[in-house]
């Protein structure tokens, strides 16, 4: 990051949620001067007084530092977010409705108080994943109902950082995407960034747009491969981890996203999926594809709880220790996360379910009923008659196994993430299942 070439900008970034807040604190330490607006007030006061909403390492420091130098700081109005800034962000939730299809209105809510407040020239956006068009829609709405002869640009500017590792993915991309429709928005959003070292791609803003789904699907399609190949390796004798590394040595395969288990979660790949389907729906295209994509995901979910059943047949009364409730590790967040499909399904059939995780605990306790939330694994596991792992946090890979063994009903492991070494555990006892291993 060379900081020094950085020219400073004014900064609004609307939405201080897992994606707006890392991109306004990332941008406030590249040293421009950014303020972070949401209309959720509790989150906007707990901001103000130094609280962090989401778990994400790295943070709150960052967002500390930024405050301390009058860099960074939080409102609940649009309306002085963006008068006082020269480029504006959006990165409020496009989640999925019914259907599948990208549900748009909280951007066309903030569209609109933008064109309401909209005083000088400015750049507008979409840092939120949408489908392709969506930009058009936000100009027409832009200028629909702005005051007349102001200048502004719509630019897309989609965002690729992960949960868990957001500022560090976010400081260090595998490359920059900006659609844009003049050279003036392009020469801006280039200098916001040129505190960065990566890759910048310039497309237009349609394009743009449909890199980021296109990104998104292309990842799914990789998992569900991966999770479809562990169905055969289990049916040959094969070993899935040992496959998708023969695979990803390859560097037109590489290695990442081929990690079979319970499948993907999360607000993104299985929204952006189905938002993706359904756009293609739309312009004339069946993405049979990444329909398949959806159901050997949501089936993974089901084998993962077919396993459990196959071993302890009837599950009425039975305990189970699940491990893991957030949809990956190092972050709190619950959506969409197969430990809830699976809680489902297990509840449905009678068992009695014990659960920890390192950070989504206090989340879990407003969404969960008939769950008994503990604050250990081992209390979990105490009693247990199967320990069920659904995600890879690293404080379960070197739990105290001779001790587990003693305090269960029933030396039986069911490893959702293949992160136990089959071999080891056996020795000691127990019965291992893993996914396609
Ligand atoms: P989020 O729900 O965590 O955050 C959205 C925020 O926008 C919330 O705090 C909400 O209160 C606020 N908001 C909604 N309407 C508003 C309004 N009218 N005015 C002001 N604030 C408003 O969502 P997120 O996970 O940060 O995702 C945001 C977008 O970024 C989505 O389109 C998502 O697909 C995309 N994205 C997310 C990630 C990720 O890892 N979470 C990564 C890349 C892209
Ligand atoms: C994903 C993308 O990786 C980001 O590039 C993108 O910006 C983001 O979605 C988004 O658009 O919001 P994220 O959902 O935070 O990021 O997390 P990932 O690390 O991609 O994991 C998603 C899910 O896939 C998790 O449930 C994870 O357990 C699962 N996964 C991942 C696998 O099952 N196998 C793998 O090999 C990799």
């Amino acid at each position: 990051m060379n900081k020094t070439s950085v020219k400073k900008h004014n900064i609004c970034v609307i939405g201080a949620g897992y994606v707006g807040l890392v991109a306004a604190a990332c941008f406030s330490k590249l040293g421009h001067k950014v303020v972070c607006v949401d209309n959720n007030l509790d989150k906007i006061s707990a901001l103000r007084k130094g609280k962090v909403p989401n778990y994400e390492p790295g943070l709150d420091l960052i967002i500390k530092n930024s405050v301390r130098k009058s860099l960074l700081y939080f409102s609940d109005s649009i309306q002085s977010g963006v008068k006082q800034a020269q480029v504006i962000f959006l990165a409020v939730g496009t989640p999925s409705r019914p259907n599948g299809e990208a549900d748009l209105t909280a951007l066309e809510k903030v569209a609109f108080e933008i064109a309401k407040n909209l005083d000088s020239y400015k750049v507008i956006v979409e840092k939120s994943t949408v489908p392709a068009q969506t930009g058009i829609k936000i100009k027409k709405t832009i200028q629909r109902y702005a005051k007349k002869n102001i200048e502004f640009d719509v630019a897309s500017n989609p965002e690729f950082l992960r949960e868990g590792s957001a500022v560090s993915d976010f400081l260090k991309p595998d490359r920059i995407v900006i659609g844009v429709e003049s050279k003036k928005a392009e020469g801006i959003l280039r200098s916001l960034y040129s505190g960065i070292k990566a890759p910048l791609l310039v497309t237009d803003i349609n394009t743009a747009e449909l890199i980021k789904h296109a990104s998104n699907s292309f990842l799914a399609t990789k998992i569900s491969f991966a999770n479809a190949l562990s169905l055969v390796c289990e049916k040959t004798g094969a070993d899935i981890d040992k496959v998708s590394q023969g695979m990803g040595l390859d560097q037109r395969i590489g290695k990442g996203f081929l990690k079979a288990g319970v499948g993907f979660g999360g607000s993104c790949f299985p929204k952006d999926v189905d938002a993706f389907i359904h756009l293609s729906k739309k312009v004339g295209y069946d993405f049979k594809l990444l329909t398949e994509v959806r159901n050997i995901n949501r089936q993974q979910r089901m084998r993962f709880v077919e396993k459990i059943k196959e071993e302890l047949w009837i599950l009425k009364d039975k305990v189970i220790a699940i491990l893991g409730l957030s949809f990956k590790p190092d972050t709190d967040d619950l959506r969409e996360a197969p430990a809830l499909y699976i809680i489902d399904m297990l509840k449905k059939e009678g068992a009695i379910l014990r659960a920890y995780d390192p950070q989504a605990l206090l989340k879990a306790k407003k969404i969960l009923d008939k769950v008994e939330l503990v604050d250990s694994p081992y209390k979990a596991i105490k009693g247990a008659d199967c320990l069920a792992l659904i995600t890879e946090w690293d404080e379960f890979k070197n739990l105290n196994f001779t001790k587990i063994k003693k305090s269960m009903r029933l030396p039986l492991i069911v490893d959702g993430r293949n992160i136990y070494d089959r071999k080891h555990l056996e020795k000691l006892g127990f019965k291992y299942i893993g996914m396609g291993r």
